[in-house]
């Protein structure tokens, strides 16, 4: 399959670890180190080293982690967990763990066992590089899932038991409840479901997370459903902590470890071209009566794009916002600093290293303004259809026709994975997906004529935006989005190859609902895989 063969320049594996902090290193042995976070008196009993703790992990087992976009990962026993899947592999056993988390991790997460080739199926996103690698040479299984489904599948049950729950926690009330992290995720379900539960309490973060959880314990399967009672993107309908049988605790590890907190790259001129469309377009909404002053709740994914967008919103004559978010990244932080956001509804923080501090240092003033809830109800799709949330979303391509790709390079190569993308986009109020016209040095159209994988049909997407331009498509039939499509998003390079594909399209097509040249389709993309470039 010579035609396929991908150099390595073409998808480097990128080492994301080199543009993060060093490993955190575990505090060894915990027992030493108490911090005081472990008040409930019988638990205390249950500190142990990360390696006994990794022994109690049955061989091939499954394991529910916690950790959402680099947030409230577990970070002593994995790697221990990892030294020792070493170990046996060297002594001839195969054994492997099947990883569910929240969302991405950390090096000592994914990092650390995927190098130890400890996960034999991994689910539902994740954006390591050495796992991403592991995942695209076919060596191990990657179940990428709709985040705020994990829990609920879970409980269906045909995934199979949950042996372990691994779960970080900032601190153990003297009653036995758990306060969360820096991030939620799955948490309540892996504690809920999983034979026993190991704890790793870490000091490193903010004593001052406790009370800013929201843990919603009403959630069931049909038919126990019930509606789940959240009216306002900050309304508070849980607990601040989850509970936990403690008899189910087999072993606690005590860290003082810092979050992943990868750095963002410096917002570029097209990141500012693309957050100017987006302000003229709420701007006109609003003058149009389709949106209130304050717009609606935002939410806002993940990656460079995403996060340079929010910071420049802060510039934006917007006032009074909300978000209803998945992960609060610094922009969002941007926004609420400058008074242009005034609460924000997320799973998870997922901060740069220089924000962190700060943030942490500033607490107080951040308390009542975040919420962290589990995954199942920041991505619910009752709560973002019920609240209106204006989703936008990076994307690596779409269609003329807006048909988006948030997943693979290539049709078949894995980034990251769907996340709440499709959680948010098919239930949003205003559906938005954003990139750059061009990647790869120019090399790589993001506009295409068929986009080679698809994670959100063309119902599912309202407003495409690139440095170009931003084409509205509600309202369009796909030959009418086709033209703004190509018109308002395209970079000039590729915008009349795709006005001549689309035309001899509409000349020679089977049908002319949405005009294809089927052989001809997807071969920009074979051209870049063989040649290094779309372009002819
Ligand atoms: N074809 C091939 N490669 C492409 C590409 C394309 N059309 N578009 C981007 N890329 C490459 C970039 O060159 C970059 O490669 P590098 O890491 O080797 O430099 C990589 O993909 C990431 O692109 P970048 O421009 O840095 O995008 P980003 O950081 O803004 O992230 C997504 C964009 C799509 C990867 C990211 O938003 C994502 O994972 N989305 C899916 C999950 C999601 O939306 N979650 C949020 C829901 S709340």
């Amino acid at each position: 399959m010579a035609a396929f063969q991908v150099t390595d320049q073409q998808f480097e594996v990128r080492d994301d670890a080199a543009r993060q902090p060093k490993l955190a290193s575990p505090s060894s042995p915990g027992i030493a180190r108490m911090s005081g976070r472990i008040k409930h008196a019988g638990l205390r009993a249950k500190i142990t080293t990360a390696e006994a703790a990794a022994a109690m992990i049955a061989d091939s087992s499954t394991v529910g982690m916690s950790g959402f976009t680099g947030a409230g990962y577990p970070k002593a026993v994995p790697q221990a967990l990892a030294a020792r899947i070493e170990r046996e592999h060297a002594a001839g056993h195969t054994g492997r763990l099947k990883v569910w988390t929240g969302a991405s991790t950390g090096p000592e997460l994914d990092g650390a066992l995927g190098r130890a080739n400890g996960i034999e199926l991994r689910l539902p996103y994740n954006s390591d590089p050495i796992c991403r690698d592991k995942i695209n040479r076919g060596e191990m299984e990657y179940l990428d899932m709709h985040l705020s489904q994990v829990a609920p599948v879970a409980w269906q049950g045909f995934l199979g038991p949950l042996d372990t729950a691994l779960i970080e926690v900032s601190g153990i009330r003297d009653d036995g409840t758990l306060i969360p992290s820096s991030s939620v995720g799955n948490n309540k379900t892996w504690l809920d479901r999983a034979g026993q539960v190991i704890l790793e309490v870490n000091r490193w973060q903010s004593e001052a997370l406790d009370g800013m959880h929201d843990i919603y314990y009403g959630t069931a399967l049909p038919p126990n459903r019930r509606p789940i009672p959240l009216i306002g993107p900050n309304d508070r309908i849980g607990e601040t902590g989850f509970r936990c049988d403690p008899d189910k605790i087999v072993a606690i590890v005590e860290t003082d470890a810092p979050d992943r907190n990868a750095p963002f790259s410096p917002t570029s001129a097209a990141d500012h071209a693309i957050a100017s469309h987006l302000v003229e377009f709420f701007t006109h909404e609003v003058a149009k009566g389709r949106l209130p002053p304050s717009l609606l709740p935002i939410q806002s994914g993940v990656g460079n794009t995403a996060n340079a967008v929010l910071e420049a919103l802060a510039g934006s004559p917007f006032r009074g916002l909300t978000a209803y978010t998945e992960v609060l990244q610094d922009g969002m932080v941007t926004l609420l600093d400058a008074g242009v956001l005034i609460s924000a509804s997320s799973t998870a923080l997922s901060l740069s290293p220089e924000l962190t501090e700060a943030f942490y240092g500033r607490m107080h003033y951040y308390r009542d303004k975040i919420i962290l809830r589990p995954q199942e109800i920041s991505n619910h799709p009752e709560l973002i259809r019920r609240l209106g949330c204006l989703s936008m979303n990076g994307m690596i391509e779409a269609g003329i026709y807006g048909a988006v790709n948030s997943s693979h390079l290539m049709g078949s190569r894995i980034q990251n994975g769907i996340g709440g993308s499709g959680d948010f986009a098919r239930n949003a109020y205003i559906s938005i997906f954003m990139a750059h016209s061009t990647a790869k040095n120019g090399a790589i159209s993001t506009i295409v004529p068929q986009p080679s994988h698809v994670d959100h049909i063309t119902q599912d997407v309202q407003v495409l935006v690139t440095e170009q331009g931003l084409a509205d498509l509600r309202g369009l039939s796909p030959t009418q989005r086709a033209k703004v499509i190509i018109e308002n998003c395209a970079h000039p390079t590729y915008r009349p190859l795709l006005a001549d594909y689309y035309s001899r399209a509409r000349r020679d097509s089977y049908g002319l609902q949405s005009p294809m040249i089927l052989n001809e389709a997807l071969s920009w993309h074979q051209r870049y895989v063989e040649t290094g470039s779309m372009l002819a």
